[in-house]
């Protein structure tokens, strides 16, 4: 969901404000793509490598994810499911604090009945450490290192192969996210900065699904 910062810089606001602008338009992405029937929506939310930022945006971005993790009555109104996809919580370079560790599990917990849509965010999400990761552990388990097995070792061996990868704000370039589950996926590209991705936004990345 690229384009918060720039999206609020460019309205003369601090780059938090984007962030927040970011997660309300989420919610209603989410509604538009349950519209659609939609069977699963992955977002990008927080990257391995987003850490690095300013230590205020960091904790800004945090509050916006137990905010989204928060939102149980609406993702249960509207039958979603959440998932989550990013580092073990325990793990060597675990940093996720434990405010969004809980908002998280309680999410999952809270719409693990739903049978609409599924909605994974990725949060301390990185493609290469989710490869690498799957590598190490389809090695340790002495099967035959194939691309099923691997695809058995990635962070949710449950997530479909991507149909449409969407890039907004002006993103032409390949990101760390979903590169092993995205062969074949069609990409939307677009220089809508995420606050402002809408419906018929979303209805030209879905137009994409089947085209050769
Ligand atoms: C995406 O918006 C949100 C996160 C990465 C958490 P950006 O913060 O990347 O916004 P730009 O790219 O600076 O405009
Ligand atoms: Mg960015």
């Amino acid at each position: 969901m690229d384009g918060n910062g720039r999206w609020a810089s460019s309205r003369g606001l601090p780059r938090t404000a984007g962030h927040t602008a970011g997660e309300e338009n989420l919610a209603d992405v989410v509604r538009a793509a349950v519209r659609r029937d939609i069977g699963w929506l992955t977002v990008f939310g927080f990257s391995t490598e987003n850490w690095v930022r300013p230590r205020a945006e960091v904790r800004h971005i945090l509050g916006l994810h137990e905010r989204l993790f928060g939102r149980i009555a609406e993702l249960n109104e509207n039958n979603v499911r959440i998932r989550w996809i990013g580092r073990p919580f325990d793990g060597p370079d675990a940093r996720t604090p434990r405010f969004v560790q809980r908002a998280i599990r309680k999410a999952i917990v809270d719409t693990a009945h739903n049978t609409g849509m599924v909605l994974t965010v990725a949060f301390d999400y990185g493609s290469r450490f989710e490869i690498m990761e799957a590598a190490r552990r389809a090695r340790n388990s002495n099967e035959p290192l194939t691309v099923s097995s691997m695809s058995r070792y990635v962070h949710d061996p449950l997530l479909p192969p991507v149909d449409v990868m969407i890039r907004t704000s002006g993103e032409i370039r390949v990101s760390n996210f979903l590169l092993w589950q995205a062969v074949g996926a069609a990409i939307h590209f677009t220089d809508t900065p995420w606050p402002e991705f809408s419906a018929e936004e979303l209805d030209r990345a879905i137009s994409l699904v089947g085209r050769q």
